[in-house]
């Protein structure tokens, strides 16, 4: 997957080029390359190519969709990290804060841009940039929709699912129908595929909602408790507020209070959350979407091998530490 992803960075004017590759740890700013990047996980990819597996065809007849999800998924964490104001993103200073925000929207849009060019040179161009293009527009609403929460617009537990199902289970969703496509896929067998998809990303957006609460920032390699820092209603705060307790009482009062929260408040917003079970709810829930999903897999027929990687995928993304 690195050097299909590394010939389309490659084919970027070489100013944008540059600041591409520092944002996936090719090289440094005086372009010394670098041997051991802390890499993405291929979440999205690996799912384009299962998915085509699982429709019975050559997972090479996916590398475009491959490609295209993972550029798309990079451009989007690139704007992201500008929007969430974080400056670390995988164990390294976010290319914002190293190059500054024009660089890092201008690498977003190059990124953005070549996906699109990756699957309109690949075959099924009609079918698969239309679903490519669909997704974005997902995930921008997912993402707009975040933002909102932060003004305390609309912190509901519908409103949390409504953002996860667009900034993560759209392009999750996404990958699956794309591989789906690009193996011969029947248009019900792609969606039953995309369905997988989207239960998936809902499944993961909870394990990283919990993860911007409880986890290590070492592990993560992204900052801890930053979304408690900037009063982002995540799916377990949504939960955690949601009830009548006092625990409850005291969250939703903290999220209103004027001026910013202090470190000594944090760990109070962490256990008053915590207190609330909202915690276990999220992961249970992220269980609950992980069960959707394999049905939804197990109803495409999938070829049983890969329906067997698909399945430890989903599995994995459950039990997450990072
Ligand atoms: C991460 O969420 C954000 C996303 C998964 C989607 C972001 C979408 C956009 C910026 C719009 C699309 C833009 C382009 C150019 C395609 P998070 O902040 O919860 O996750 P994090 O903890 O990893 O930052
Ligand atoms: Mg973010």
């Amino acid at each position: 997957m690195k050097p299909l992803i590394r010939t389309r960075v490659h084919a970027l004017p070489p100013q944008i080029r540059h600041v591409a590759g520092l944002h996936f740890g090719w090289w440094t700013d005086d372009g010394t390359a670098l041997d051991a990047p802390a890499v993405s996980k291929f979440v999205r990819p690996a799912l384009a190519l299962l998915a085509c597996r699982a429709v019975g065809a050559d997972p090479h007849a996916a590398r475009a969709a491959a490609v295209a999800v993972e550029l798309v998924h990079n451009a989007s964490l690139l704007h992201d990290d500008i929007i969430d104001n974080d400056p670390l993103r995988r164990g390294r200073p976010a290319l914002w804060t190293a190059k500054g925000i024009a660089a890092a929207i201008l690498a977003g849009d190059a990124l953005f841009f070549a996906a699109v060019q990756a699957l309109a040179e690949a075959s099924e161009a009609d079918r698969t940039v239309p679903v490519l293009l669909a997704a974005v527009q997902g995930l921008i609403e997912g993402e707009y929709l975040d933002t909102l929460t932060e003004s305390g617009a609309d912190a509901s537990e519908d409103r949390t699912a409504a953002i996860a199902a667009g900034k993560t289970g759209a392009l999750l969703a996404c990958a699956c129908e794309l591989g789906a496509i690009a193996g011969g896929a029947t248009p019900e067998r792609a969606l039953l595929l995309r369905g997988f998809g989207q239960r998936l990303g809902i499944a993961y957006q909870c394990i990283d909602d919990v993860l911007g609460i409880w986890g290590e920032e070492s592990v993560t390699g992204k900052p801890a408790l930053s979304d408690l820092r900037s009063r982002k209603v995540t799916i377990p705060v949504a939960a955690a507020m949601a009830g009548r307790t006092p625990q409850a009482q005291a969250l939703r009062a903290l999220y209103r209070a004027n001026g910013p929260l202090g470190e000594e408040d944090f760990a109070r917003v962490r256990d008053l959350i915590e207190q609330t079970g909202a915690r276990q709810a999220t992961l249970r829930r992220a269980r609950r979407h992980t069960a959707d999903a394999l049905n939804l897999l197990d109803q495409a027929r999938p070829e049983p091998s890969a329906a067997a990687e698909l399945a430890a995928l989903a599995g994995l993304i459950t039990l997450r530490n990072h």
